[in-house]
């Protein structure tokens, strides 16, 4: 039976070099997305380049009876899930005194409750199957650092990538040892997120980064599915930062 791995925001950016990299690692791939189109082709180029199988859902990762629905599908599907990347996300820049009630809250479901509701879905079954199976959930290195970019890093935003950050970290404890779950904290990386949301020009950005660029979404990728598909992974309840060392902005 091959491995299989759902990833949420599957669609582009970071989600979509994470599905390609756990692809060509072998992984069956379930994407979920709001961006139909999008999707469709990343499952085209993935089942394409690797040879592997591929389910799209269209869904909205804050509803939780649909969370509940698309992995049982999956599990129907393919028999087991192996692999959860809980990367769906979306900053919110507006200053805490500006922000309203209902967008505070939409930012805390986009970023955290996500990766509760599929967590929630996915566990039971990750826990009565053979193996270990693993879990990662894109956080950000606003949670640690407080803001990264003057537009990204608002507080909404922070708070739920923090959120990330303690539930990674009790849940390791509750479903050890049979689920590895781990978090990553990226900086500034390249993708459609981040071009809409940057106020910082390139060249002050990237001044503060050791390694001189920004972060492609493949940097974040390949740790994914090293922490996702290594069999000499020894790591749990840990997050990772992958900035390329941002020690200003
Ligand atoms: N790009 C960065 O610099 C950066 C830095 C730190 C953390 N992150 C995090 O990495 C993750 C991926 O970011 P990205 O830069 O690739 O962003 P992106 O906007 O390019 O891609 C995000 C994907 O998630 C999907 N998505 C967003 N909200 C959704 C929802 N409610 N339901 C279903 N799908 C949804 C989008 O449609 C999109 O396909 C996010 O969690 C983001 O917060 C990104």
């Amino acid at each position: 039976m091959s491995t299989t791995a759902i990833v949420t925001g599957g669609a582009r950016g970071i989600g979509k070099a994470c599905a390609e990299a756990l692809a060509a690692k072998g992984c069956d791939i379930a994407l979920i997305d709001l961006l139909e189109d999008d999707m469709a082709a990343t499952a085209k180029e993935i089942a394409a380049a690797h040879g592997v199988k591929t389910l799209t859902f269209t869904a909205d990762v804050t509803d939780f009876a649909r969370a509940h629905a698309i992995v049982d599908e999956v599990a129907k599907a393919w028999g087991r899930i192996d692999v959860l990347v809980n990367n769906a996300g979306a900053p919110n820049p507006k200053p805490i005194l500006e922000i309203t009630e209902d967008e505070f809250d939409r930012t805390i479901a986009v970023n955290l409750k996500s990766c509760f509701n599929y967590i929630h879905a996915a566990a039971p079954i990750m826990l009565a199957q053979e193996g270990v199976a693993r879990i990662v959930s894109m956080s950000s290195l606003n949670a640690l650092s407080g803001g990264v970019t003057s537009a990204v890093s608002k507080h909404s935003y922070a708070a739920a990538k923090a959120g990330i950050l303690g539930l990674t970290r009790s849940l390791a404890k509750e479903f050890g040892p049979k689920i590895a779950i781990n978090a990553i904290c990226p900086g500034v990386i390249a993708t459609d997120l981040l071009k809409r949301m940057i106020t910082n020009s390139h060249d002050s950005l990237v001044r503060g980064i050791a390694l001189g660029r920004m972060g492609a979404p493949e940097d974040v990728a390949s740790l994914v599915a090293y922490l996702a598909t290594e069999p000499h992974m020894f790591m749990t309840g840990q997050h990772f930062v992958v900035d390329g060392f941002q020690w200003s902005c």
